[in-house]
């Protein structure tokens, strides 16, 4: 798929990952429409990339089928569609400080499994408006983030864990749902990226951790991460899979 001149809705936009992959698409031709609850740092990224910046909550579905309206009217029908809103916690099951609270767990699930599945699914419909794009019939492309976590996950990530397995877990089933439409769904799944969200890690797992990464030894930039992103859109035969980026890390069990 050819995105020059296609339009990007990207959650999540304002910060790490999400703002490293418009930076990327920007500068191959998109449009960019930063969705991020952070207006403020959105607008400061939009800014830089002639964009549109939208303040809303990736859970909330009438807050959200609002924004696309606006991306629509704005800047037209995403064909690009990148889920990077996402939070994590670090609590254990259970154990010396008390039981995991339930709450925690719901509000993970919520913003990465819900929040992801929620402007996925109000994204598609609105593509499936929309002509085909070229001659393979292609709609668009629903790019999703999981994480490494879904596969090998550490002590005290339980929750973050099942929300990106969820992520894993809805990505062939939707492009299965999408396939007649010609709208692929991608998953990446990052090992180690230097973000906003990973400078919460306390500097001595970082410290033991990166180490373990087979190769190159050092956290993954935002860019690199735009620079899949890009390559699933413009890939066509790529749908319906979780592709990890993570210097081939495996996680071990984490501080125990
Ligand atoms: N950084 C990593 O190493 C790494 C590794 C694997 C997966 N991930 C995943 O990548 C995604 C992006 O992470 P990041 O590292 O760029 O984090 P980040 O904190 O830099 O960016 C996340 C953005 O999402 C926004 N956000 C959070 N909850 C939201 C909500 N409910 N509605 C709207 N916006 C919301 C935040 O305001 C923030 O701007 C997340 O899903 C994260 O789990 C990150």
């Amino acid at each position: 798929m050819e995105v020059k001149g296609l339009t990007a809705l990207i959650t999540g936009g304002a910060s790490g990952l999400g703002a490293g992959a418009a930076r990327v698409l920007s500068a191959a031709g998109v449009r960019c429409a930063l969705l991020d609850r952070n207006v403020e740092l959105a607008g400061e990224v939009a800014a830089e990339l002639d964009g549109l910046a939208l303040g809303c909550d990736v859970v909330d579905g009438p807050a959200v089928e609002a924004a696309l309206a606006e991306v629509r009217a704005q800047l037209g029908t995403p064909r690009i569609v990148l889920n990077a809103a996402g939070i994590d916690v670090a609590i254990r099951t259970a154990g010396a400080k008390g039981v995991h609270p339930l709450e925690e767990f719901e509000r993970v699930i919520r913003v990465n499994l819900t929040g992801t599945f929620n402007v996925a699914r109000l994204a598609a419909q609105a593509m499936i408006g929309e002509p085909p794009l070229n001659a393979d019939g292609e709609r668009g492309v629903i790019i999703n983030i999981a994480s490494v976590v879904a596969q090998d996950g550490p002590v005290g990530q339980v929750a973050y864990a099942a929300s990106k397995a969820g992520v894993q877990g809805m990505t062939l089933p939707m492009a299965r749902d999408l396939a007649p439409f010609g709208i692929r769904v991608v998953t990446v799944a990052p090992g180690m990226f230097e973000t906003p969200l990973a400078s919460g890690i306390p500097q001595s797992w970082i410290d033991s951790i990166i180490p373990t990464v087979p190769f190159p030894k050092r956290w993954g930039n935002p860019l690199e991460f735009g620079a899949l992103v890009r390559q699933i859109c413009e890939n066509s035969m790529l749908n319906g899979e979780m592709i990890r980026i993570d210097g081939a890390i495996r996680m071990g069990i984490g501080r125990s």
